[in-house]
């Protein structure tokens, strides 16, 4: 038995499924978990000693690869001066301003330590500053996993068939309104039924926990101009998108000036963090100065705080960017290209360095075409690829990540195993 199947059984004692989240289990790719031991650059090692080039990132946190010693500097440096101090710090000015000088849609930020922190207290706040309720968001996407925005969710709620969770109370998610992504006249219609009563738009403006889903043209303009009109707040879920497509926001390359930002992964390095940026007038709703109340032991972490700050200011100074992008896109069209020849329908959709390789004949552009993909054909590729050292997502419905550590050879090691793997989906 496998070192990785002899602690899968030992957690299933333990923690409920085995595992600390959900797709860790591997269910929806029908393969056995793995354990990680230890993990460096574009290589992480399991348990058993095999070396997977890793093509997750940890979900995206990890642009700069597995421990790069900007981050374990900082890291250390930060620890020895303490863990925690429940008191302000001049990290927390200093990772501020950085924020509001790389992302023009913020004035103020607030950190948290996680993502769903993030958009739990953005939602709270656009409710508070609109005296509103509603909140609209949009099927497939996902904002974590707090109540209200547990419906029509995506991610590892995509994979286990679970539309909304258990224990979710009806009248908790009666003020969550949903609208199939890019379909603006659904949200014109929406906003005609309900428009002076909702709050805030909550949207990832590049969807990703449907696979990739790109904004079509016209989406996120008419998301801001309804939004502006009905006096409501849009709110950029950028947990996955800040720092992953340019030194900022994608509002700074999409060019629409959301009220609220919630960001996460890349701007802690792989450290637990989260933030809720905007306006300062919208902001300014936030306890101790407004009546919003937001509050956290350990928000503003040092050591997440002195890490964000590290790989923030790695990617401002090295623009890493293009080479990235260049990455994901070799293997996104290597892939679509090897489908054509071998007649397979794939369809591997590419935006930045992330990546989504679809079983399906086109791209889809929201919900109800991603769920009629037969999510079988991508089991059978993940576990090909996991079997020729190639660790990618464990689901159809998530972003494969590209970091600075990967090079060339990792790139064309991920094409060949592809050309091994696309041969057994069928
Ligand atoms: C777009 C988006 N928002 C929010 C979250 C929740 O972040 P966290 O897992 O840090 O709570 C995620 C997590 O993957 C996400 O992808």
């Amino acid at each position: 038995m496998t070192k990785s199947k002899q602690l899968f059984n030992r957690a299933c004692q333990v923690i409920p499924g085995g595992v600390n989240s959900p797709v860790r289990a591997f269910g929806s790719v029908d393969a056995e978990p793995i354990f990680i031991s230890s993990a460096k650059d574009a290589i992480m090692q399991t348990v058993d000693g095999q070396n997977l080039i890793d093509f997750c990132s940890s979900w995206g946190p990890l642009i700069l690869g597995h421990a790069p010693d900007v981050i374990t500097k900082a890291i250390n440096d930060a620890a020895v001066k303490g863990t925690s101090y429940g008191v302000n710090t001049p990290g927390e000015v200093e990772i501020a301003e950085l924020i509001v000088k790389q992302i023009p849609a913020i004035e103020k930020v607030r950190l948290v330590s996680s993502g769903t922190e993030a958009t739990m207290t953005a939602l709270r706040l656009a409710r508070g500053a609109t005296g509103r309720n509603k909140i609209l968001k949009f099927d497939g996407c996902y904002h974590g996993h707090h109540d209200s925005l547990l419906v029509s969710a995506g991610s590892g709620l995509l994979t286990t068939g679970t539309s909304s969770s258990a224990g979710v109370s009806d009248t908790v998610v009666a003020d969550t309104l949903l609208c199939p992504y890019n379909d603006i006249n659904a949200v014109k219609e929406i906003f005609n039924k309900y428009g002076s009563e909702i709050a805030a738009i909550i949207v990832e403006p590049v969807a990703g926990n449907m696979g990739l889903i790109k904004p079509i043209e016209g989406f996120l303009e008419t998301l801001r101009t309804i939004t502006k009109q009905n006096n409501a707040l849009l709110i950029f879920d950028e947990v996955i998108c800040g720092f992953r497509f340019c030194a900022g926001a994608y509002s700074n390359i999409c060019n629409i000036k959301p009220d609220i930002t919630c960001m996460g992964k890349i701007i802690g390095g792989g450290l637990p963090i989260g933030a809720i940026g905007g306006s300062a007038t919208v902001m300014d709703n936030l306890s101790p100065l407004g009546a919003v109340y937001q509050a956290g032991t350990l928000s503003g972490n040092p050591i997440a705080v002195a890490t964000g700050i590290a790989v923030m200011q790695t990617l401002i100074d090295t623009n890493p960017y293009p080479k990235l992008e260049e990455k994901a896109r070799a293997i996104s069209e290597g892939l679509n290209d090897m489908a054509k020849k071998k007649g397979i329908e794939l369809c591997s959709e590419q935006y930045g360095s992330v990546f989504t390789p679809f079983f399906s004949n086109k791209a889809p552009n929201n919900l109800k075409d991603v769920q009629k993909i037969d999510t079988k054909k991508y089991a059978r590729f993940f576990t090909s690829m996991l079997k020729q050292n190639i660790y990618l997502p464990p689901s159809q419905f998530e972003l494969a990540f590209i970091n600075t550590k990967h090079t060339d050879e990792h790139i064309e090691k991920y094409l060949e195993a592809a050309n091994v793997a696309l041969d057994l989906i069928n």
